[in-house]
């Protein structure tokens, strides 16, 4: 562990400009520096740095953060060696603390790194057989080469190794070299004979594929037989062990992440051969879930670094419908799931060996289908004419849709499942609104649903699924509301402002006041404030901040270098919009003429008709609360229907207001 006082003294340090700079061109533009960015596709240089902050924004792709940050993003560091890294580039010595662990922790700990040594250790004795060794040249890498058609650049990318087909080079060599065989035998590498108590190699005469972790450490092992007559298995496979848990590994991932982050999408296939194969072919942003459907553990992996998923099928329908199975899962995380069907008889290993170049890359942008479509073509030719098993395949259908958790790409699946079933999309909802019934009420409870809807007490009020206009935009108004009224407190929050306020006698008063005292004012009220989560805990952290730091550059800094990194991401393209929010003149011509027309007096003035929107939400919200609760009281029909209406009327104004955003408020 670093101790903190070094973590700051490393992180004063670093000049952003200079940390990007050696590995992005920058030129320098006014007061900020413009790269073509890393982090996607970039034609122009849309990737900004701000010496001033000390952070980097991307104005396409949206990547942002600080020099640690670039450095794990774009190279792949951990915390830890991008803070090394950076102390060494700035000559800061590293001042280490030892942190106390009780003594089991410590055994643990030593275990593990232990075992992660002797893996290190065979993972270089295989790579050594296969490339300097006769037999591992002419068994392991011809196999590789001719029968695989593996270029060295890729073997050498996946640490592909060999075992020789003895029954003790391993074991010899590695105890010979002080290796504990009691490790040996927990990490799979060897057995002890049980007639003469000898170690032996259990991936005798096998190809190695070495499993690494997120952060490119060996944690296994596969190996694969190479001549069909072998008697057992094809493949070996570590078994679980103190670093190795299967359920929380996917193959290739650590050497798939940044593709799947420039491509932000991640091809799924079955084992070691059809990730490098399809690697091989250009698709770097692939992995392997090792035969089973992904566990919650590979889910959170794919989730860190894209939400699109592709998963790819043999050209064997026999098998498919049983491997559907797992796809709701994948859903339910809040995946975006596609699925591409390969040719008949092809899986992806042969068919990326034959289809090079940009082949299978094309083969898989043109035939990659939704989730919904894949489902529907597989059911329905397996239900062929029989009614029973339509009527089963359209419900399996439904139940996926139900798993969307985005209301928007929900409602596409509804259109488009109605379309390709010939159903019409109210009674698509109708079925659909049962299934999201069934699986909240069966989902056992200690699974955390992240936006599980509330049971609705007026469920013909705001229906399932709303189809929304198609060029609607993705973001929830209010939420966007919400978010004027983020950039309001953190570009001008410690501003003051003229406030018209209304006293009781009806006469109107122009009041000084500070915007964010203003904005806390106006909701003191509620505790809760913003629907969307991360502003709402933005919003907490301000109010923390803007005690404790005396300017707002201060201010700044702090949310531009913030430690929860939603924070961060929230903060730095706001941070980053084009003008510095914050210049003496911008201050004395703010002061001196509010009614100029000039960009950031609109920009403020926005910000502000934001928050008083959101204000307004807020009250319907509460006059809603109330009808709703009175609705449960005894009435007649006629006074039932006038509360109805009357909700309705909320209902109507709350969506209108959410999108209403730039009438022009303070004078
Ligand atoms: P052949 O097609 O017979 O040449 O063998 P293969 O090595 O290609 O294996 P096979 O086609 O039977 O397996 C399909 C995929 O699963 C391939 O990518 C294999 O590498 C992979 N595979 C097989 N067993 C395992 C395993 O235990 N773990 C993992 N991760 N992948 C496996
Ligand atoms: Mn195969």
């Amino acid at each position: 562990m670093i101790t903190q006082k070094c973590i700051d003294e490393i992180k004063l340090a670093a000049r952003i400009e200079e940390v990007v700079g050696d590995f992005v061109q920058l030129k320098k533009s006014g007061a900020s520096y413009k790269g073509m960015c890393p982090f996607h596709n970039d034609h122009d240089p849309s990737l900004h740095v701000t010496p001033r902050l000390g952070i980097y924004h991307c104005f396409v792709c949206g990547a942002s953060g600080d020099a640690i940050k670039f450095l794990r993003e774009n190279q792949q560091m951990s915390y830890t060696e991008a803070l090394r890294y950076l102390a060494e580039k700035y000559h800061i010595e590293v001042e280490e603390e030892k942190r106390e662990l009780t003594p089991e922790q410590e055994a643990a700990k030593s275990e593990r790194e232990a075992l992660l040594k002797v893996n290190e250790y065979a993972e270089k004795f295989f790579i050594d057989q296969l490339f300097n060794t006769e037999e591992g040249q002419n068994i392991g890498m011809t196999y590789l080469r001719d029968k695989r058609g593996f270029r060295p650049e890729t073997i050498k990318k996946f640490k592909l190794g060999y075992c020789p087909d003895s029954w003790e080079t391993f074991s010899t060599q590695a105890t010979n070299d002080g290796y504990n065989p009691e490790y040996l035998i927990t990490l799979g590498l060897c057995r002890r004979s049980e007639k003469t108590g000898r170690l032996f190699d259990f991936y005798k005469g096998r190809v190695i594929f070495p499993i690494l972790n997120t952060i490119g450490s060996t944690i296994g092992f596969g190996g694969r037989v190479m001549s069909s007559d072998v008697k057992g298995p094809k493949y070996y496979n570590s078994p679980e062990n103190p670093i190795y848990h299967k359920s929380d590994v996917l193959y290739g991932f650590y050497q798939a992440k940044r593709a799947m982050r420039t491509q932000n999408n991640v091809y799924l296939v079955e084992g070691y051969t059809d990730v490098i194969s399809m690697s091989e072919a250009g698709v770097e942003n692939v992995v392997a879930s090792s035969g089973t459907a992904l566990t919650e553990g590979q889910i959170k992996l794919v989730k860190s670094q894209t939400d699109n998923i592709t998963v790819l099928y043999d050209g064997d329908r026999a098998g498919i419908k049983a491997s559907l199975r797992g796809i709701n899962m994948l859903v339910a995380a809040g995946l975006h799931v596609k699925a591409v069907l390969l040719p008949d008889g092809e899986d992806p290993d042969s068919f990326a060996k034959g289809h090079r170049d940009s082949e299978l890359y094309d083969y898989l942008t043109q035939n990659a289908v939704s989730v919904i479509q894949f489902k529907v073509d597989v059911l329905m030719q397996d239900a062929g004419d029989d009614p029973l098993k339509r009527a089963e395949a359209v419900k399996d259908i439904i139940a996926t849709i139900a798993e969307v958790r985005d209301e928007i790409e929900r409602a596409f699946y509804v259109k488009e499942c109605a379309e390709l079933l010939h159903l019409s999309e109210e009674s698509v909802n109708v079925s659909l609104r049962q299934a999201v019934w069934k699986r909240i009420n069966t989902r056992p409870a200690d699974l955390p649903h992240p936006e599980q809807p509330q049971p609705q007490t007026l469920p013909n009020l705001s229906p399932v699924v709303e189809v929304p206009h198609p060029q609607s935009p993705t973001v929830d108004p209010i939420q966007n509301v919400e978010l004027d009224v983020v950039r309001l407190l953190l570009k001008y929050g410690m501003l003051e402002t003229n406030v018209e306020t209304e006293a009781e006698n009806g006469t109107r008063k122009v009041k000084s006041v500070r915007i964010d005292q203003y904005v806390f004012n106006e909701f003191s009220q509620d505790e809760i404030l913003f629907e969307n989560p991360l502003y709402q805990r933005f919003y907490k952290e301000y109010a923390r901040l803007a005690q404790e730091k005396p300017t707002q550059e201060e201010l700044l800094q702090a949310f531009a270098h913030h430690e929860d990194s939603e924070i961060q991401e929230l903060a730095i393209p706001i941070l980053s919009e084009e003008e510095p929010p914050f210049s003496e003149a911008w201050l004395k011509r703010f002061d001196v003429d509010t009614r100029k027309p000039d960009t950031d007096i609109e920009n403020l003035n926005q910000a502000l008709t934001g928050c008083i929107n959101l204000y307004k939400l807020r009250l319907i919200e509460k006059q809603k609360k109330l009808l709703t609760k009175e609705l449960e009281e005894k009435h007649t029909e006629k006074e039932e229907r006038e509360i109805m209406e009357r909700l309705v009327q909320l209902n109507e104004m709350y969506r209108k207001l959410g999108e209403l955003q730039r009438a022009v408020i303070v004078p």
